[in-house]
């Protein structure tokens, strides 16, 4: 009986120490992390995006797991570096987000409007504002003067997004919206996200470019007030604004958009379309499978390379809220949906639920490639039970689902020094290494994972075999 509660004890104090099982390492050198900050297709930088991985990281497994006309899914596809990426290597990439601002992302990357699509929308904007800016500047001044109590909620109602003028569903303004911008720029994104309509795949395209030129700290930005990487807490904005007595530079939107969609369009967009889905990451299968059905596309996946939502409050809603206000979608209702906030043992069982949903759709041979977490520290804290996790997924979410097992891949050059100390009694230690957790679907998928981990990658964009596409 000791023996039994010593025994149980040990396996609590490793599970409390957390200590993790050593899993083996897959033979992949993390070369994307040698590659320049903007490598790939030149859509990918369209709007900054929290915990996203760099394209290169994708084409590392695109490039070893798949070939051209292969289904590539991400059901956790964030602003869309993995389908994107697909697409431009000929394979169809499809990408599946809970976040609102994540489709749109995604649905832009991965459906662009072409050039001339975009100029001539913009020309119809230009003189749709043309014919109809006295009206929208005179709202703008009329928000910014706003009588009501400064405490209390505002009281000038506007367009809500995506109506149409003339509008006849009204909505407020935030006061931390209206502080961002000069009543110029104000006015035309009023305009502007009045008269989007995201359902179009052109006007999504000008509306994702537009939130990726929304805030940050240079003159190509439609207000300096927030870094472009996320938006400040709504309060400290009111209060910083209010202290510093803060002016946002008058910033032509119709002029920024111009030199945004220039620089997306500088060079030729994919030719391979793929597809974006909004829901839930639990029920992917059924929808990505009758998206494929409807464009006649194969129905199976023969990689799926994936970060799914991490253990640390990463609130997407929160930190994007003046670009959610300028889509007209709710931030709070974004962070409430979402499953960014996990504790472990939730995570555990979300993931295993995302697992088992996917399986169904994967080819025998199919590759699962998960980047599980970056850090183990959150704003300076460490995250209870964020070390060894990865080793965890294996054993609580992939193989009770019947996935097997072709290694760790490490996404740190220091990894190799560290192996040693991370894997034994030392690992509470680590302080950050990611852990790319690289399955098959079956057998045939584990063989083909650990065959593939050995191909060399071209690391030239466009890669030499696409030239010719
Ligand atoms: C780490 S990010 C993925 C980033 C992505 N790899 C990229 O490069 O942009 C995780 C994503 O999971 C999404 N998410 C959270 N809960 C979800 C759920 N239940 N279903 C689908 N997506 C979800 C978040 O919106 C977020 O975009």
């Amino acid at each position: 009986m000791a023996t039994v509660t010593r025994a149980r004890n040990a396996a609590q104090l490793a599970l409390d120490l957390e200590v993790p099982a050593a899993l083996p390492l897959l033979p992949i050198a993390p070369e994307w992390k040698d590659q320049p900050r903007l490598w790939g297709p030149a859509l990918h930088p369209m709007c900054s995006y929290l915990a996203s991985f760099p394209a290169a990281l994708a084409h590392a497994f695109i490039g070893r797991y798949s070939r051209r006309g292969d289904v590539v899914l991400d059901p956790f596809s964030g602003r869309g570096t993995t389908p994107l990426q697909a697409c431009a290597e000929g394979r169809i990439g499809v990408g599946n987000d809970l976040n609102p601002l994540a489709y749109l992302l995604t649905a832009a990357k991965v459906e662009p409007a072409t050039p001339a699509e975009a100029a001539t929308r913009l020309a119809t904007l230009r003189l749709g504002w043309a014919s109809s800016s006295a009206d929208w500047l005179a709202l703008a001044e009329t928000v910014l003067a706003d009588p009501s109590d400064p405490s209390g909620p505002p009281s000038v109602a506007v367009p809500i997004a995506g109506s149409g003028a003339p509008a006849t569903r009204l909505e407020t303004v935030p006061r931390e919206v209206t502080v961002a911008f000069h009543s110029r720029t104000l006015a035309q994104l009023l305009y502007v996200r009045t008269v989007l309509r995201h359902e179009d795949r052109t006007d999504r395209f000008l509306a994702a470019a537009l939130t990726g030129i929304l805030h940050g700290k240079s003159a190509s930005y439609l207000s300096e007030l927030m870094p472009n990487t996320f938006s400040m807490a709504p309060r400290y904005v009111r209060d910083f604004a209010a202290r510093t007595a803060f002016a946002s530079p008058d910033r032509d939107v119709f002029g920024g958009l111009e030199k945004k969609l220039a620089r997306l369009h500088r060079e030729a967009l994919p030719r391979t379309p793929g597809i974006a889905l909004l829901g839930d990451a639990r029920d992917t299968t059924d929808r990505a499978r009758a998206a494929l059905r409807e464009r006649g596309l194969p129905e199976r996946v023969r990689l799926v390379v994936t970060s799914p939502p991490y253990l640390r409050v990463v609130k997407y809603g929160y930190y994007n809220w003046l670009r959610t206000w300028l889509l007209g979608e709710d931030a709070r209702a974004i962070d409430a949906a979402l499953d960014d906030a996990h504790h472990r043992e939730p995570y555990l069982a979300f993931l295993r639920e995302v697992l088992a949903d996917l399986r169904p759709i994967l080819a025998d041979d199919a590759v699962v490639v998960l980047v599980i977490g970056d850090v183990e520290t959150d704003r300076g804290r460490p995250i209870r039970g964020a070390v060894g996790l990865a080793e965890r997924v294996w054993e609580r979410a992939a193989e009770p689902e019947g996935y097997r097992l072709a290694g760790i891949a490490l996404d740190d050059v220091a990894a190799g020094r560290k192996m040693t100390k991370l894997w034994g009694a030392e690992a509470g230690q680590a302080t950050k290494t990611d852990r790319i957790l690289v399955l098959g679907a079956t057998e045939a998928g584990r063989r083909r994972a650990l065959s593939g981990a050995a191909t060399p990658i071209d690391w030239d964009w466009p890669p030499r075999g696409l030239r010719a596409i």
